[in-house]
């Protein structure tokens, strides 16, 4: 066991903090700024391990990325530059680089083969190859050409009409991407709205895309037109602080900068509902995303009911709910959330195990959880399951254990919040 390499104190967190960038918007900065003639200029991108993979992957294919830490310069010839890599793509443990870009090889001119590390080779890729292997696509692997390692040969594509069976941003944008080199048009209808960067993106970047309510619509007749892109802090990260500062007593944190994308902040509203003192302001546009300041204090929760309607918008968020109903009084249930299951390990299953471990009253069904608050955390040895936001939520918890919690394994953290235990040292006070 490692402990982890954060001080633990169980003083207030207090001030202000700049949260890393958005995950979800820098992938798309990266390739949207790839597929595009000219030069690209990102700001604030996230220098984490996931986001690394995906420019790693358009250096690989021939486009020139400068990164000096969260700025990034991408110069590209367009898509006609892109050229056929010599060895296999790595997409790492990242799902949005292998279904985003999933969308976009199958209509180059040339043979890929992509892999990943062993938590992305067993989650399910059937999800963005059925509708793309409707498109014309080509692509070949394990399991019937199900799951990664897969192997991917350049083909014309049609455009289609599909209907999302899931409610997940990855296959909408992965089919939008596709649609940009498909014939005729390509329409994706959801049945509930999911994150919408790709759509904003696509827009900013001069896309030939229309959407009304859940139904959006690509035309192939696409030049994109390279734009500069500033990215907004990412309310995913941003998350496990607010949760921090609303159950550690005496908190008063403020996030500056954060993305508040309608379609991502179910966190925010969780925490209302649940009685929490949040005050949002400075809200203003860039890039084509809503961004604004976050302040929270500590205050006394109450359970509630988490469902359908909401988890769309706060997917990435419910392991660290889960800590944050611990210490609500009351029940609070988190249900059609099978999604769970099906991300960077089984979520439901983790989150269960480890806050039963520290004490929490916590019971796993089996579309969510069912927590019985409010408990006492007493602290204990943890699994992280290399997941960065199971790691981060025990590290959370350890905030209000009484005892210390050891996590296995916390370097997953780079993968979305490099900086974690830097910030977490700023804000806490001893
Ligand atoms: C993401 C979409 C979500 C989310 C993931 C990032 C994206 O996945 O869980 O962390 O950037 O599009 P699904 O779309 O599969 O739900």
């Amino acid at each position: 066991m490692i402990n982890n390499s954060y001080n633990k104190t169980n003083g207030p967190l207090v001030g202000e903090l700049y949260t890393p960038g958005d995950k979800s918007i820098s992938h798309r900065a990266i390739m949207l700024g790839s597929l595009a003639k000219g030069t690209t200029k990102i700001d604030n991108f996230l220098d984490g391990e996931d986001c690394l993979r995906t420019i790693e992957i358009f250096r690989q294919m021939g486009v020139d990325i400068q990164q000096n830490g969260t700025d990034v310069i991408v110069e590209s010839e367009g898509v006609e530059g892109l050229t056929e890599p010599k060895e296999p793509l790595y997409f790492g443990n990242s799902g949005t680089t292998a279904r985003l870009m999933l969308g976009i090889l199958p209509a180059l001119p040339f043979h890929t083969v992509a892999y990943g590390d062993p938590h992305l080779t067993v989650r399910p890729m059937d999800r963005v190859i059925t509708p793309l292997t409707e498109m014309g696509a080509n692509i070949d692997g394990r399991k019937n050409g199900l799951y990664l390692p897969l192997s991917i040969r350049g083909s014309s594509l049609k455009g289609i009409r599909y209907e999302l069976p899931v409610k997940s941003a990855q296959v909408k944008s992965a089919v939008l991407l596709a649609g940009l080199f498909a014939s005729g048009s390509t329409t994706v209808v959801e049945q509930a709205s999911t994150r919408d960067h790709t759509e904003n993106m696509l827009r900013a970047f001069g896309a030939n895309m229309e959407s009304s309510g859940l139904t959006h619509t690509i035309n192939n007749e696409n030049t994109l037109i390279a734009t500069d892109v500033t990215v907004p802090g990412d309310i995913s990260s941003a998350a496990f602080l607010l949760v921090a500062a609303a159950i550690v007593p005496n908190s008063n944190l403020t996030l500056k900068n954060v993305g508040l994308n309608e379609t991502r902040t179910g966190i925010i509203d969780v925490l209302k509902q649940m009685g929490a003192h949040v005050t949002i302001s400075n809200q203003r546009e860039i890039s084509g995303e809503l961004l604004g300041d976050i302040q929270i204090k500590q205050q006394s929760l109450k359970g509630i009911t988490i469902d359908d309607k909401l988890i769309p918008r706060l997917i990435d968020e419910l392991p660290v709910i889960a800590l944050l109903a611990t210490q609500a009084e009351g029940t609070t249930v988190i249900k059609d959330a099978e999604e769970l299951r099906v991300k960077e390990t089984d979520r439901i299953h983790a989150v269960v195990d480890i806050l039963q471990t520290l004490g929490a009253n916590i019971e796993e069904t089996k579309d969510g959880m069912i927590i019985h608050g409010k408990s006492a955390l007493t602290g204990g040895a943890i699994k992280s399951y290399s997941d960065h936001r199971i790691a981060m939520m025990g590290v959370i918890a350890s905030l209000i254990s009484e005892h210390s919690v050891q996590i296995d394994d916390i370097s997953s953290i780079d993968i979305s919040y490099p900086t974690f235990f830097e910030h977490l040292n700023q804000i806490q006070q001893q």
